[in-house]
């Protein structure tokens, strides 16, 4: 996960306990302004370092914001530290990753590849109602493939791939998001087909690995990833501002 996300870093702070680095780490990401906070490794030490961080940045009365934090599921965060840090729980989720192309599944001749550009507004109005919640945009400047099945004029399921990092510079991997399939249009397979055919065609584009993302309580969308091969590599709670609607991307 973070080989894969420090393509994407260029201010950024890493935080660990002086005498045991490999039991936690705090990853402290400044990207347009916002700070994120991404923690690994055991729970207990990674709040502790989250502390020594807020702690740290108070003595030098500097504010200790930041604008989200994913830390590993289990953590108790002290309510002093989410105030100093402007934060309150968001959600719990997981990180799901695979480098095995998975079998063909059915239906999987109806996904077809779109043009992230001609297709964007037809990719818009499925996601708006087949997974509104989701912050992947069609357009973004990390975007490596879309793919879809169409119904007539529309769009009846959708899947997007964002190119991220992988273990040495220059390598490659994929980060699927915004899969979503019409809810009447659920349960044929389509979300099983255009899972399948991002991670194959990530694969075969040279990827080290595929990876995704999913809310813990989301079975249906877990057991799909599990059965093309997924396995969970992180658990994580996350923190954002109080109200917040949707993570960052
Ligand atoms: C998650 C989501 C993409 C799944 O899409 P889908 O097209 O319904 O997925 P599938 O049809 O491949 O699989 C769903 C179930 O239907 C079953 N199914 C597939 N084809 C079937 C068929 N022909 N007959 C009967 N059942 C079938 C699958 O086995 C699966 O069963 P399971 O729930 O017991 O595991 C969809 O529910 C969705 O858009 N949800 C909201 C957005 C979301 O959560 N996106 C994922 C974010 S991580």
């Amino acid at each position: 996960m973070l080989l894969g996300d420090r393509v994407r870093w260029h201010d950024v702070e890493l935080v660990t306990e002086p005498d045991d680095v490999d039991a936690a780490l705090l990853v402290a990401v400044v990207r347009e302004g916002r700070t994120t906070l991404l923690g690994r490794g055991d729970p207990d030490g990674v709040v502790r370092l989250v502390a020594r961080r807020v702690a740290g940045l108070s003595a030098r009365g500097a504010p200790a914001l930041v604008d989200w934090m994913s830390l590993p599921r289990g953590v108790v965060v002290d309510e002093p530290t989410l105030d100093a840090s402007g934060l309150a729980p968001f959600s719990t989720w997981d990180w799901m990753v695979t480098d095995e192309a998975p079998a063909r599944v059915p239906v999987e001749d109806a996904v077809v590849p779109l043009d992230p550009t001609v297709d964007a507004d037809a990719i818009r109005a499925c996601l708006a109602e087949s997974n509104p919640g989701t912050t992947a945009q069609p357009t973004g400047p990390d975007e490596a493939a879309w793919f879809g099945v169409r119904d007539g004029a529309v769009l009846a399921g959708v899947v997007g791939a964002a190119r991220r990092g992988a273990r040495t510079p220059g390598a490659l991997s994929w980060h699927l998001h915004g899969l979503g399939v019409r809810p009447t249009a659920r349960g044929r397979g389509l979300g099983a087909a255009l899972t399948a055919t991002a991670t194959r065609a990530g694969l075969a584009a040279g990827a080290s690995w595929v990876s995704l993302g999913l809310y813990a309580d989301n079975d249906a969308a877990r057991r799909i990833y599990r059965r093309l091969g997924y396995v969970t590599e992180g658990e994580f709670a996350s923190f954002g501002p109080p109200g917040a609607r949707r993570p960052p991307t």
